[in-house]
């Protein structure tokens, strides 16, 4: 079965009262939201312990916006899978594109990531996306499936059933300017068909892609009508909430 997730990505927006005045409002607007989806939210490592504990038997889950793919090592600065777990946390994201563009993360890097993520039975959140120049030079579709094809080398089969992917167009994050319900289909289909060709067919019809990128409360609907649209991974609207209760609607 295909898992519906509704996703909001806190990047390093918010500072600790905002994140107590965020997840207290979330929690208590949760009965009027769609069962149909899970909830899941991605707060700054600094603000994991709290979020988790407020959202403590709720169906809220909380993950990670990034790891180092190492065991507990001499790494100064970095957090592990492992000290995540301790935590309860299982979705990590991987490969969003302020990482691959600020943090100079490369597809080999985050296959990495993936395979590490994977092998500490983590549930890994890839995301994909080309830029506008990319866009407009007629190569997305090219730069998807290297994207995907380099980030999921090697990847057992046995272990892609934990892997969800983010189409997040990069022209589309934080800039108001959404793609369009077919332009997000277009591309969710087309990465449906390189899961197919890189596993089996069911992997592909029971992964989760979701959407990224100017996600809002009167754009969702349209966007998750598409059949290959399983979700939403959100940032703006995210971090308040009364808007991400009005997009778990
Ligand atoms: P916005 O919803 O702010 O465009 O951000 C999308 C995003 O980057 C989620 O990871």
């Amino acid at each position: 079965m295909r898992k519906k997730i509704i996703a909001g990505n806190w990047k390093m927006n918010l500072g600790a009262l905002q994140v107590a005045q965020l997840t207290e409002g979330i929690k208590h607007g949760l009965e009027k939201t769609n069962p149909k989806y899970e909830i899941l939210v991605f707060p700054s490592f600094v603000h994991l312990h709290m979020t988790v504990e407020i959202f403590r038997e709720t169906r809220v889950k909380v993950g990670a916006q990034n790891f180092y793919p190492s065991k507990l090592a001499a790494y100064t600065g970095e957090i592990s899978c492992d000290q995540l777990k301790d935590f309860g946390i299982q979705y990590v994201l991987i490969g969003h594109s302020e990482r691959r563009q600020f943090l100079l993360e490369t597809n080999e890097f985050l296959n990495k990531k993936v395979l590490h993520a994977l092998s500490e039975h983590m549930l890994p959140m890839l995301c994909v996306g080309e830029t506008l120049e990319e866009r407009e030079a007629g190569k997305t579709f090219e730069v998807v499936k290297e994207q995907i094809h380099k980030g999921l080398k090697d990847v057992p089969l046995e272990e892609v059933s934990r892997l969800s992917i983010a189409y997040e167009p990069v022209w589309a994050i934080g800039t108001g300017k959404v793609a369009t319900p077919e332009q997000a289909e277009e591309v969710h289909a087309f990465i449906r068909q390189e899961i197919q060709s890189l596993f089996k067919p069911e992997i592909a019809e029971n992964m989760s892609i979701l959407y990224g990128g100017s996600v809002k409360p009167d754009n969702i609907a349209e966007l998750l009508a598409k059949p290959n649209i399983d979700g939403g991974l959100v940032g703006g609207a995210s971090q308040k909430a009364d808007s991400f209760l009005a997009l778990l609607k």
